[in-house]
């Protein structure tokens, strides 16, 4: 099942964690089926941690527990491609899984082919007792790990989503989840990059969970790519500590990425509300669209981020979260959204939630956005419309402070104020089309900005890696406290990891 979108599915972890049996996803598929959940697109059914035995068998291969799947997985693998769907699979990379069963360390090739003649579609191998190497950094090991997965699994036609990530987010320094980030695209198709998002009845607030992961996947819009997707974890739509508007939000904004949408939820409890939500094709759409691209921030400030989406033929998504405690409104034009305004032109505005469609000239007018919520549009020009360019904030990754214009150009809170707008040109200026229309670019060991004259002091590249390498120079943009230099490149230093609009 290798996918050039996202998969869109059913997993019990979040949900059901150990209590786990061959009912559940008997009933999941049966729920998906009947519900319509499955024709919009949800295919994949996984089976997380706790399915096996622990033990392996005499000849060292992985078996079910058969207490808990009496018919045998292979029954239910067949049960579920007789509903036209995909059945997945967890393992982990080190020797024991996070609930303490046989983990594939060591045995990769073997559990590849047990999990093939399984009928097995996808494999979510995660980074639980992984041992440190001695001599070797712990980013290095894992790689070795996760790599050697790589030429196996393709052949056996067996989608990979690598939880390696996870084990090196941490809220002191990026740099090692920046590298691992940087080479999960090259082994696999979806990477769990954050921590888990809450499970079922679990303390603490579950917002603040989704509001996370949501943040992580923020860092690491550079890095999705076609066959390669940002997991922030599953939709967990259901969850009683969630309100309705805070669970469609969640979809919202999963969606806005072009995330993996895996739900875990019990799904024959899934009520009319959520279905509503999780079947709302023009979300669905956003999620899928040939493109893949995730939402990047046109500005961040306490009560709102503002997010604008490239989408396949020209279309763009606008996509609004209120964070604040109390329903508020936000208009936001279309400049800001990335569009030239001229006389002749005008945009289709489709409210994503009413499926109300409006024809706008130079703004859209987001009103009532309870809190918690997300309003999301897309937004189609008519003919007459020139291209795009992308605009919004340039931020440091690990700082999450922005990137203003003026000279010196400075470093400072996201605060949405049009000195943090920026706009990205195909031929690599970077352009503040609200402050002087001046160009990001470099005087001497000062990074300015003036007036464009398309010099390579003022061109600029960005890559997965997530440097801004300033073509004069082949230096770095570099954070300095409150201050932006120029600066000799390293390897993924906090310093130096920038997210742009795209
Ligand atoms: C880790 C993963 C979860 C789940 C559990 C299973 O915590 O991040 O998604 O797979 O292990 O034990």
């Amino acid at each position: 099942m290798l996918s050039p979108t996202p998969p869109m599915g059913f997993n019990d972890w979040a949900r059901f964690e150990c209590a786990i049996n061959q009912t559940v996803f008997t009933d999941a598929v049966d729920a998906m089926v009947s519900t319509g959940l499955r024709d919009v697109g949800f295919k994949l059914v996984t089976i997380d941690d706790c399915w096996s035995d622990h033990n392996r068998t005499s000849n060292g291969s992985l078996t079910w527990d058969t207490k808990l799947f009496p018919n045998g997985l292979l029954w239910l693998s067949d049960y579920i491609h007789k509903n036209k769907m995909d059945f997945g699979i967890y393992s982990d990379a080190g020797t024991l899984t996070c609930g303490g069963y046989q983990g594939s360390y060591d045995h990769d090739e073997m559990d590849a082919k047990t999990f093939a003649s399984w009928g097995v579609d996808y494999l979510k191998l995660d980074g639980c007792n992984v041992d440190s190497v001695p001599g070797q950094s712990d980013e290095e090991t894992y790689r070795q790990i996760y790599e050697r997965w790589h030429p196996i699994l393709p052949p056996l036609n067996i989608t990979f989503s690598e939880s390696a990530p996870a084990y090196f987010v941490n809220d002191k320094n990026l740099t090692d989840w920046y590298k691992v980030m940087s080479w999960v695209p090259k082994y696999g198709q979806l990477a769990r990059h954050s921590y888990d998002i809450a499970t079922y009845g679990s303390k603490g607030s579950v917002w603040e969970s989704v509001m996370t992961n949501y943040g992580y996947n923020l860092r690491l819009a550079r890095v999705q790519q076609k066959g390669f997707y940002n997991d922030p974890d599953f939709i967990i739509a259901g969850d009683p500590n969630l309100t309705m508007d805070e669970q469609r939000s969640q979809f919202a904004l999963w969606s806005s990425f072009s995330a993996p949408l895996i739900l875990s939820s019990d799904i024959p409890a899934l009520t009319k509300e959520h279905l509503a939500f999780l079947t709302n094709r023009d979300l669905i759409a956003l999620d899928q669209d040939p493109l893949v691209k995730q939402a990047t921030l046109i500005s961040q400030d306490e009560d709102f981020d503002v997010l604008a989406k490239t989408l396949a033929k020209g279309d763009r998504a606008l996509t609004i979260l209120n964070k604040g405690g109390s329903t508020a409104s936000l208009t936001v034009t279309l400049e800001k959204l990335g569009f030239h305004l001229g006389q002749h032109c005008a945009y289709h505005v489709k409210d994503l939630w009413t499926g109300k469609t409006s024809l706008q000239a130079n703004k859209i007018v987001a009103s009532s956005i309870p809190s918690h919520g997300t309003a999301v549009y897309r937004v189609t020009p008519t003919a007459q419309c020139k291209q795009f360019l992308p605009g919004g904030q340039i931020f440091n990754a690990f700082s999450l402070n922005c990137v203003g214009a003026g000279n010196p150009v400075w470093s400072a809170k996201c605060n949405a104020t049009d000195d943090q707008f920026w706009k990205i040109s195909p031929q690599g200026t970077i352009l503040a089309p609200f402050a002087g229309n001046a160009c990001l670019s470099v005087k001497g060991s000062s990074v300015v900005t003036e007036n464009c004259t398309s010099a390579p002091e003022q061109i600029w590249t960005h890559g997965v890696a997530g440097y801004l390498v300033n073509k004069a120079t082949k230096q770095c943009l570099t954070e300095k406290n409150s201050s932006i230099r120029i600066a000799k490149c390293g390897d993924e230093l906090d310093s130096q990891v920038f997210e742009i609009p795209l």
